[in-house]
């Protein structure tokens, strides 16, 4: 029996490689995180300096707390196994009426994960629409193989190399998936995604959560790191990371230094130019 999702919901990700709306949170829940987010932002000048877009469930226990919200793991536990390690978060945040957007693309491409059993949460923390350019995916996908991908490392795009995928994807094929605050959507590493720019007058801000199950190994780098969530650790292949007892303190700055030290050699291996963000 699936904790959380309906039976349907549970076969709809299995055909279609997502499933949204989940609601995992009530919108004041939600509302109290964007708080937390945007008191971080106000303190340090901005999100991104000290993350460089990576791992920020490493620096502050608001974004720790959701990496290990229950009901975000339920979720996730209906479509990975009781298992559940995570290997990465990133903020996507679109601020009002600008033209950032995410190409089309499949989330396996460059994070050398040896086996699919990868999925993302993606928590809205703000409302998620058409207009504000909420996730839209084209079902079916997760059953590809890895496609080549081209870097196009444009400055708009919120990728790691502004990477596209490189088949034409019918626009006609694809399913936008709006969320209200506290929603998630799940999606699987192999399901082409993108999302349109924010035309909307409010942030629309994202917390993509990266869960995989422990028998997936690294292969671009000899070492690697994760953060077990629920269930065992058996196979060892991740470095287990420790989340912030407190927000920025020295040890977890220490700790999101050690590890992005890591993560830097598996997500810019080959890459051609300077990448324009270290989001993926
Ligand atoms: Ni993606």
């Amino acid at each position: 029996m699936p904790k959380i999702l309906t039976a349907s919901q549970a076969a709809g990700y299995r055909r279609d490689g997502f499933v949204a709306p989940v609601r995992v949170m009530r919108e004041t829940e939600a509302a109290a995180y964007r708080q937390r987010f945007e008191a971080y932002e106000a303190a340090n000048g901005g999100w991104y300096e000290y993350s460089r877009g990576q791992k920020i469930h490493l620096l502050q226990t608001w974004a720790a707390e959701l990496v290990l919200h229950p009901r975000i793991l339920d979720a996730v536990e209906d479509t990975l196994g009781p298992d559940i390690m995570c290997w990465g978060s990133s903020l996507f945040v679109k601020e009002p009426e600008t033209t950032s957007f995410v190409s089309w693309h499949q989330d396996s491409t460059y994070w050398g994960l040896s086996k699919p059993n990868v999925v993302t949460a993606w928590v809205a923390l703000s409302p998620a629409t058409l207009e504000s350019g909420c996730m839209k995916i084209v079902p079916g996908t997760h059953a590809w193989e890895q496609i080549p991908h081209a870097d196009t490392l444009s400055k708009e795009n919120l990728l790691t190399r502004g990477q596209e995928i490189a088949v034409d994807v019918d626009e006609a094929q694809a399913v936008a998936m709006p969320l209200r605050p506290g929603e998630i959507s799940i999606h699987h590493i192999r399901t082409v995604h993108g999302s349109n720019p924010n035309g909307s007058n409010d942030r629309r801000i994202g917390y993509a959560i990266r869960y995989i199950s422990p028998d997936v190994a690294q292969i671009n780098a000899s070492d690697d790191s994760a953060l077990l969530c629920r269930g065992e650790d058996s196979h060892g292949n991740f470095i287990h990371e420790t989340p912030p007892v407190a927000d920025m303190d020295a040890a977890a700055l220490a700790e999101h230094a050690r590890i992005m030290k890591l993560r830097a050699g598996v997500l810019y291996k080959g890459v051609a130019g300077k990448p324009a963000h270290t989001q993926v």
